[in-house]
Order: C-alpha cells, then structure tokens, then sequence
C-alpha cells in the first residue's frame, strides 16, 4: 500500500532530514535575505534531480512530476528566520550570532525536502504534479507569499489545494492539529503619533500633554475591542511600544506608540481600523493635541477550506492514527500563508513538534525554543500521504 511505501520512506529518509534541519538551523537567514538557505535548498533539489526556478528574490518554486495527467497540489514551506540570540547550547546552534529558526521554519524546509524526495522516489506510483513552494520572508511585512504569488505560483495550472505546516511545540511530536474555518488572525501594525506642546512639568496649564492624552487613547482604544467587538469574534489589540521622551521635570512635545490589532473577520477588521482612528483622533483634539494614527495593513484572516480541510482531516487520520489529529483552536499569531488561500483553496495545519512529557516548553519566537526532530518524518510523510491523496492515486 501507498501509505505504508511512504512511512517507510519517511523513516529510512529520517536522518537526512535531521542532517538537513541542523544545516539550516545553523545558518538562519532574516526575512528578504535568504541566500544560502536559497542555495542550499537548490543545490539539495538538483542532487535530488527535482527541477526549480527562482521566485520572489529567494524564492523557489520546484515541481516532482508523476505520470502524465492528474492535477496539481502545491506544498508550501516558508525560509526565514528571527532576529533573535539562540539561548540554547545544541550542537547545531545557529552560527549566524543575532539570527535565530526560532519560529521553525528551518523544520518546515527540513520536511518540504523530504516530501520532495518520497514524491520523487514515488513518482511512477502516481499522475499528476506536485507543486513545492519555498518561499520567503514569512516574518516580516509585506511578506513573501504575496510576492510569490504575483510571481505565478498558483497559475499555469491553478493547483486545486494549497497545504501548509507549522511546528507547534505545545502539541506532542506524532501529532497534528487542524480545524476548517478560521484559524488565524489578520495582523496591522498601528503606529499613532500624540503631538501637544512641551515645556516645564511644574506647568502643566501652560503645556498640553501629550503622556495624558496618549494614556487616555490607550484606556479608551481596548473599549474598541471590548465593547464595540462581537463579543463572537476574537480581536486583540496591544500597544507594545509607547515612547514619551521627557524627563522627572519635562513634559515632551510628542508621545509615539507602536501596537497591533489582530482579528477574525475581514468586514469587522475595516470598521475597527475606522473605529480606533476616529476615537484616538477625537480624543486628542478634545484635550487640546493632534493624533497621527497610520495603520499599516498586514496578512489577512487565515481561513482553512471547509471541504479541503475535511478532506485533509480524513487523509490525516488514515496516516496518523485517529486519535493524533486533534481540532486546533483559532490561534492570534498572524501568516502570510492566508494570501495562498485568497487564491486557491487552502488548509494549513499545526504539526506537533513538543517533546513527549515535557510541560511549558519554550514557545515559538522564544530564543530556547527547539524541536523534537522526530517530528521532521512525520511532516514529511503526512504532506506526501495527503498530496498523494488529493491527487487521487492513494489505492
Ligand atoms: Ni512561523
């Protein structure tokens, strides 16, 4: 049987993917700048005789054909990595002192490659293509995924489904999770401007001050989400960064604050950006001041295909063991995998790469964040069970 050709590829390939896995681990690359992860990705494609082109900067769109005829899947791993200094000690750590795969997306090459080279060893067992898309700059906006999209990824034909992974270390190694709607939030970064008139802090009559006015659109600003959300729908925001350069005895001219405002639903994101400016706006000039407040737009609500995602649930089950496919809950963190499903119908999934037994471990973007590597033939051997799946030629 098909299923069981591929786990025993997915294991003899095992080591391989480790090997690759530590080899990007130690070279991380920040978003935009992936050129040896680029280089290596290719010259591991040619040694698998897997043809590629160049997308997007980076990029790399490769394509394992069967037989003649059948559709096409496209499969997706993102390259970059974090500018973070790596905690841990491992024999891999990252060589490149600042830069970090504390995000995993080292993993997810890892296990793409692997896929890869199942499909290939396969490739007269099935009809179709099997689209690979390695692409960029996951971690910083305006991110990769629409750039390869522009660039032609899901044309020439359209694939008839988009499937991609992320690690999850809070889910055990063996398992994945997954859920059809929403799954992720869309992600815009608010950069807001307080102006008022500095001067002495004995003063304040004489000054108008922009450290109270921007405390009050700070308080006011979490009514936006606490009581003109639906209470049905998730929506966060936070101001992480709020600058008011005075000192014990001076109140500054300008208070500049840095936050994000991350949601599930695309009608209700608009009517929120409109919501926040005007009552920032309103209550700045009401105390005297002027507010700037720019939103810049990032990725949309990630929303997994009912049908696909049922589909893939079921592929998922037969691979895994029924009771390794757990339901994901909707998770705040933002992707730009979501752009692949404006397009084409999408899933993406949460592929558990926890340690058996170990609790609270670092989370992802943590700088002791690390994956048990196990995982790596799991998501190599799922994506290729389900690629083959919808291809149709699972007997
Ligand atoms: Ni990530």
């Amino acid at each position: 049987m098909l299923k069981e050709q591929i786990r025993r590829l997915a294991e003899e390939l095992a080591p391989s993917l480790v090997a690759d896995r530590r080899r990007l681990h130690r070279l991380p690359e920040l978003s935009f700048r992936e050129e040896n992860t680029s280089s290596y990705l290719k010259a591991r494609l040619d040694e698998l005789g897997i043809p590629w082109q160049a997308r997007a900067g980076t990029g790399i769109l490769a394509e394992v054909r069967g037989r003649p005829g059948g559709g096409t899947i496209a499969l997706r791993a993102d390259m970059d990595a974090l500018p973070i200094v790596e905690a841990g000690q491992p024999s891999y750590r990252s060589l490149n002192e600042g830069v970090m795969h504390a995000c995993g997306h080292d993993a997810h090459m890892a296990s793409l490659l692997g896929t890869a080279e199942i499909l290939r060893r396969l490739s007269g067992a099935f009809c179709g293509t099997v689209r690979l898309i390695f692409q960029p700059a996951e971690e910083l906006l305006p991110g990769g995924a629409a750039w390869m999209i522009r660039e032609g990824v899901l044309e020439d034909p359209r694939p008839e489904a988009v499937i991609g992974q992320h690690v999850m270390p809070a889910l055990e190694c063996g398992y994945i999770a997954i859920c059809p709607g929403r799954l992720m939030a869309s992600m815009d970064e608010l950069s807001v401007t307080i102006r008022g008139r500095g001067g002495h802090a004995a003063q304040p009559a004489s000054n108008i001050d922009p450290v109270v006015i921007a405390a009050h659109v700070i308080v006011a600003l979490q009514q936006v989400v606490s009581r003109q959300a639906d209470p049905t729908v998730p929506s966060v925001l936070s101001f992480g960064r709020v600058i008011a350069d005075g000192a014990i005895n001076v109140i500054p001219d300008v208070v500049t604050m840095k936050g994000t405002f991350r949601t599930m639903e695309e009608g209700w994101r608009r009517e929120a950006h409109v919501r926040m400016r005007r009552m920032a706006e309103g209550i700045a000039e009401s105390m005297g001041g002027q507010c700037m407040f720019d939103i810049a737009c990032g990725y949309p609500v990630l929303i997994n295909e009912q049908r696909l995602t049922a589909a893939v649930t079921v592929s998922a089950r037969e691979y895994l063991g029924a009771d390794r496919v757990v339901e994901a809950r909707p998770w705040m963190a933002s992707e730009d995998f979501a752009w692949y499903g404006r397009s084409a119908d999408a899933c993406f999934y949460l592929l558990g790469t926890g340690h058996a037994g170990v609790v609270n471990p670092p989370s992802l973007h943590s700088p002791n964040f690390d994956i048990d590597e196990g995982a790596l033939p799991v998501g190599a051997g799922l994506m290729a069970y389900i690629a083959l799946e919808r291809l149709g030629c699972v007997s």
